[in-house]
């Protein structure tokens, strides 16, 4: 049977970046769900004449979203968010190695897995991008997790095979291996994607970059992630690695990990070179504000969002949160520490379409338009007595979703679709 939700609806009909009136509201909306995808959107007493078989569910002035894509996370780092005090190369060898050597164990994954996505579904996230450990099991395990509840999701193995912990590193031909294997076993199963996962090049050798650019051109249709220039010291220690290359984008164009549906966390500290080699090649860029902030790394220059695709992330645990909405209120203050104000829709653009076309699946995800798959977020836009208090005064719709971006947490998620299935209840 087909579902009718009624709430007040937006959505996007382009990029708010390039395109000031991309934003559409509907105040009295509706969404019509049918076998797990979008059959209708419009009018609530017209959808409602039109569909009187549908069952309704009637979230009254709550807001009706696409779900979110948080498009880099590491889900393996679930247990140890909020590590105290550590810059990145020291948080990584501290905190980061130790946590991830713990996914020897199948078990300790799927049970971090699992609480994982049902951490992230609670806050409206139904898409994430993640980085598994060098594990194979854990891999499977995020799969299988994000299978039993009907997820799309991408991840693949993280590769490193050097300056990192005995027991912790592969090698380029494991690397390849695995990751083949692997990918051959779940990319393209139902709404499971893998990504030829490289963890930075401080970690990995010149050959196996190589060996996963390979593997890259094999199967060109998989996204590839990956780290770039996130803190000064990594860059400099990056120049001493790799004394032939040109910059630290180089060291992954040299062996073939630069084009379209390559994905770089962070960039904060970019060349000009850099800049426009990543705008030529079509590249996506995910800005992980809240991390960026939290280790200390810099602030994104989110003027680089009308020259390519720019995806929004909570960077699980570096970044400080497994909640996009507080994602969108650190992109809000980090733009502003930048001089540049980002307007209310830009953000919820870049929880959801910006971030599933930096994933290249806005043709399946992060929006709300017949056809694309039903995940879906309700938020309630008064969810505590100091937001309600601010909607009050709204005189437009992103008015009233703005006390939510900047002071929401998961109370404010009223439900949560996915697939067409309500996962979450209010
Ligand atoms: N660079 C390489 N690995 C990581 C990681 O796990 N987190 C962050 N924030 N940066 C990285
Ligand atoms: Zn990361």
């Amino acid at each position: 049977m087909a579902d009718l939700l009624l709430g007040q609806v937006v959505s996007f009909q382009g990029d708010p970046f390039v395109q000031a009136d991309a934003a559409r509201h509907l105040a009295n909306g509706a969404v019509l769900i049918d076998a797990g995808r979008i059959a209708a959107v419009g009018d609530a007493a017209d959808l409602r004449a039109r569909h009187p078989q549908a069952r309704v569910h009637d979230y009254d002035r709550a807001l009706i979203s696409a779900g979110f894509v948080d498009a880099h996370v590491h889900y393996p780092q679930t247990a140890i968010i909020a590590s105290w005090g550590k810059r990145l190369i020291d948080w990584l060898n501290t905190y980061t190695f130790p946590e991830e050597m713990r996914f020897a164990d199948s078990a300790y994954a799927d049970t971090i897995a699992n609480r994982y996505l049902d951490l992230v579904l609670a806050r409206g996230t139904t898409t994430v991008c993640t980085y598994a450990t060098i594990h194979p099991a854990s891999v499977d395990a995020i799969f299988t997790a994000a299978q039993s509840r009907g997820m799309r999701l991408y991840a693949g193995k993280t590769c490193m095979d050097r300056n990192a912990p005995a027991g912790l590193t592969d090698t380029a031909q494991s690397a390849y291996d695995d990751s083949k294997t692997l990918l051959q076993k779940w990319h393209g199963v139902g709404r499971l994607s893998y990504v030829i996962t490289p963890r930075f090049s401080p970690t990995s050798t010149p050959e196996q970059l190589a060996a996963l650019g390979a593997l890259w051109r094999e199967y060109p249709d998989c996204l590839m992630q990956t780290h770039l220039s996130e803190q000064l010291d990594e860059i400099a220690w990056v120049k001493d690695l790799f004394p032939q290359s040109r910059d630290y984008l180089d060291t992954y164009e040299a062996q073939g990990l630069l084009r379209e549906g390559a994905l770089y966390g962070h960039a904060i500290h970019l060349t000009e070179r850099e800049k426009s080699r990543l705008i030529e090649a079509g590249a996506s860029l995910i800005h992980c504000p809240t991390s960026n902030t939290f280790i200390g790394s810099g602030l994104f220059d989110m003027g680089l969002a009308r020259h390519l695709r720019v995806g929004l992330a909570t960077d699980t645990g570096g970044g400080s949160s497994f909640s996009m909405l507080r994602t969108m209120a650190a992109a809000y203050e980090v733009a502003q520490l930048r001089g540049q104000s980002l307007h209310p829709s830009q953000l919820w653009w870049l929880a959801t379409q910006g971030s599933a076309r930096a994933l290249h699946a806005d043709h399946q995800i992060g929006n709300i338009a017949v056809g694309m798959e039903a995940d879906l977020a309700i938020i309630d836009l008064a969810s505590t007595p100091a937001i309600a208090q601010a909607t009050a005064r709204a005189e437009d719709i992103w008015q009233a979703v703005f006390p939510t971006i900047m002071m929401g947490d998961d109370r404010a998620i009223a439900a949560v679709w996915v697939q067409g299935s309500n996962v979450k209840y209010s």
